[in-house]
């Protein structure tokens, strides 16, 4: 099988590529990917030299050079996407081109390419935010309400998955899935962002009273998620994919990240508030047990500790990302902290 990922230098893409080249080694991997600043072929130098492995530099919002990619194609995963919160209140533009206008471009393509399956990656921040405490969570049927410009684009891009199925046939699934974590995560989410500060003597900036709940999806869980969705999947299907969190906010999330590290909690400063910052995510994700057989292998302290010692013992990898544009990147969202 010939297996397309776009924005498979990124970080849950590359942890895609590795997952699948373990676990089908005779299927043939086509990494197509921008290099905007999140993309990092220092994650994939473990298989570039393996000849199932492919990488191709291209946008997705060119409609040429995803044509030529796809030529063979069996099966699309598309992880490509502007993925930052933050970054899209910053600026919008680069989240609309291609999370939207580009997915677009990556449907067009797959339907005149006859694939097998176009699976669609998500985010459950389509649907918007739920009340603390309150116990809810996030399912298939819950209606769309995204309330940043990232969401917005990503739920624009899931509309135009289902547009597809619906007006072409085009054979989709489509996963929702919790905050990620886990290793080449980009230092400018929360995880990677508190330990590899923490780690350099810097300060953590909490957002808001830091009683914001996320849930915590662990990236090779998220991985085989979608390897169970691919071959068990129903086509035209939607799976919500969550962790094995119980409502950890974020001041708590720090906490734990400054006492594997034995940091002090001094380190934590209160900055201002993500403006629309959604209170509460959680996913109820009984439809992909059922159905698929999902299970998160690990607790989420488990996950947490083998997180922290990644990047303490791939502190060349975060060094060199942390160089650079990043620096700007911080100045402008955090000031001089
Ligand atoms: P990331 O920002 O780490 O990586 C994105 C990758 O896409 C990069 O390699 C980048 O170079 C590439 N890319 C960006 N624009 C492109 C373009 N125009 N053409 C080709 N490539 C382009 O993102 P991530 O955290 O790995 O997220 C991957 C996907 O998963 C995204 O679609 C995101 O919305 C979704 N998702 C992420 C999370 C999470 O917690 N990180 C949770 C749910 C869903
Ligand atoms: O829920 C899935 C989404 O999770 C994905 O679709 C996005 O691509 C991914 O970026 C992530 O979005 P979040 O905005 O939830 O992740 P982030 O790591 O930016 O923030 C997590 C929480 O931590 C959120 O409540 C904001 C807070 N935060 C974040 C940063 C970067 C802070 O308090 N301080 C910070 O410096």
């Amino acid at each position: 099988m010939k297996i397309l990922v776009t924005g498979g230098a990124g970080f849950i893409g590359s942890n895609f590529i590795h997952y699948w080249l373990q676990h089908h080694a005779s299927d043939r991997v086509v990494n197509f990917d921008k290099l905007t600043y999140a993309g990092n072929l220092e994650n994939l130098k473990a298989v570039e030299k393996n000849p199932h492995y492919q990488f191709v530099r291209g946008d997705i919002g060119d409609p040429e050079g995803v044509a030529k990619a796809m030529s063979g194609v069996d099966v699309v995963v598309h992880f490509a996407a502007e993925s930052h919160v933050d970054r899209s209140i910053l600026g919008a533009t680069p989240f609309v081109l291609t999370n939207v206008v580009g997915t677009q471009v990556v449907l067009d393509a797959a339907l005149k390419a006859k694939v097998q399956r176009f699976h669609h990656v998500s985010t459950d921040e389509v649907f918007g935010q739920l009340p603390l405490g309150s116990g809810e969570a996030f399912n298939e049927e819950t209606p769309y309400n995204p309330r940043n410009p990232y969401s917005a684009s990503k739920a624009g891009s899931d509309h135009l998955v289902r547009a597809y199925h619906a007006t072409h046939g085009l054979p989709v699934t489509i996963s929702n899935t919790a905050n990620n974590y886990g290793p080449y995560q980009f230092p400018e989410k929360l995880i990677p962002l508190a330990i590899t500060n923490l780690m350099e003597g810097k300060p953590v900036p909490v957002y808001g009273d830091g009683k914001y709940v996320r849930d915590w999806l662990y990236v090779t869980d998220h991985c085989r998620a979608i390897d169970l969705m691919l071959s068990k999947g129903k086509v035209g299907e939607t799976y919500c994919i969550g962790g094995l969190t119980q409502d950890v906010n974020n001041l708590t999330l720090v906490k734990k990240i400054i006492a594997l590290l034995g940091k002090d909690e001094s380190a934590i400063t209160f900055v201002k508030d993500r403006p629309g910052h959604d209170r509460r995510y959680a996913i109820d994700w009984s439809k992909a047990k059922r159905e698929l057989g999902y299970q998160p292998k690990h607790s989420f302290d488990e996950y947490l500790e083998s997180t922290v010692h990644w990047y303490q013992e791939n502190q060349d990898w975060w060094q060199r990302v942390k160089s650079g544009a990043y620096q700007q990147y911080y100045r402008e969202q955090y000031g001089n902290r």
